[in-house]
């Protein structure tokens, strides 16, 4: 099946954490196919013995905005041109375009992006796009997360679809915290920990306004982040 994708992949690790993981234990079950990703990675972590992590929305909302900093280039993800937002644009963009309070940033113990061009379902790309070697799956089981966020987009017209993960391990109930406590709406895209019916990219290439949107948006993020 994967060999007739064009396939991504990129996976970084920075600054490993000191801090114990705490055990969170959240199920959400949403037709959101960032929460079911989330879900496929606490599934995996608790069958390994390892915390299910908490489900934060601003992190989540973090992972979205991170997506989005690639403005659709697939190229960019993995290979020799590999590209990486700077981490000043966590503080300076990406929370205050989530309505997340810079004061309330911790700090990232790792990260998954994956991008392809056919649509597979969380499960798929979960186990096919972003977990693909030890260091991934080190990465996975890491004591070092607290608690997770997940974010999956389209670009116009449906494809490439991103994926992104992002954990920290930062307190649960009091980091990425929301201004107001209040999510954002960041649509277009999904991002996990919300209780946000998000459809899959099967609804979104049906709204052609949508993806007039996505196309602006990614223009001005041209300006924003010139990477
Ligand atoms: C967890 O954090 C410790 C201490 O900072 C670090 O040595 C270790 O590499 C980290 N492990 C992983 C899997 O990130
Ligand atoms: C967890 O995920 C890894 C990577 O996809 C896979 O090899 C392993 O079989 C999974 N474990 C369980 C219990 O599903
Ligand atoms: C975070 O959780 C702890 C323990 O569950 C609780 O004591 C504390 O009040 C919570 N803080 C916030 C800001 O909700």
């Amino acid at each position: 099946m994967a060999k007739s994708f064009i396939l991504c992949y990129l996976l970084f690790f920075i600054l490993p954490a000191s801090m114990a993981a705490t055990s969170v234990t959240q199920i959400k079950v949403t037709d959101n196919p960032a929460d079911k990703l989330v879900a496929a990675i606490n599934e995996n972590r608790t069958a390994h013995k390892d915390s299910s992590l908490f489900d934060n929305p601003g992190l989540a909302c973090l992972a979205l905005q991170y997506i989005k900093a690639y403005q659709g280039d697939c190229g960019a993800v993995g290979g020799s041109d590999a590209k990486k937002p700077p981490e000043s644009q966590f503080a300076e963009e990406f929370a205050p375009n989530c309505g997340v309070k810079a004061s309330t940033l911790a700090r990232i113990t790792g990260r998954f992006l994956g991008c392809q061009t056919k649509y597979v379902h969380a499960p798929e790309a979960f186990s096919e796009i972003l977990i693909r070697n030890q260091k991934g799956l080190d990465i996975l089981y890491s004591k070092n997360h607290t608690e997770v966020g997940a974010a999956v987009t389209g670009t116009d017209g449906g494809s490439p679809y991103f994926w992104c993960v992002l954990f920290s391990n930062g307190k649960p109930n009091s980091t990425f915290a929301f201004e107001g406590g209040v999510a954002k709406p960041t649509k277009p895209g999904c991002y996990s920990g919300a209780n946000d019916v998000c459809s899959g990219a099967h609804d979104w290439s049906q709204v052609s306004v949508m993806w007039l949107f996505a196309a602006s948006v990614a223009i001005a993020m041209g300006f924003a982040f010139p990477l």
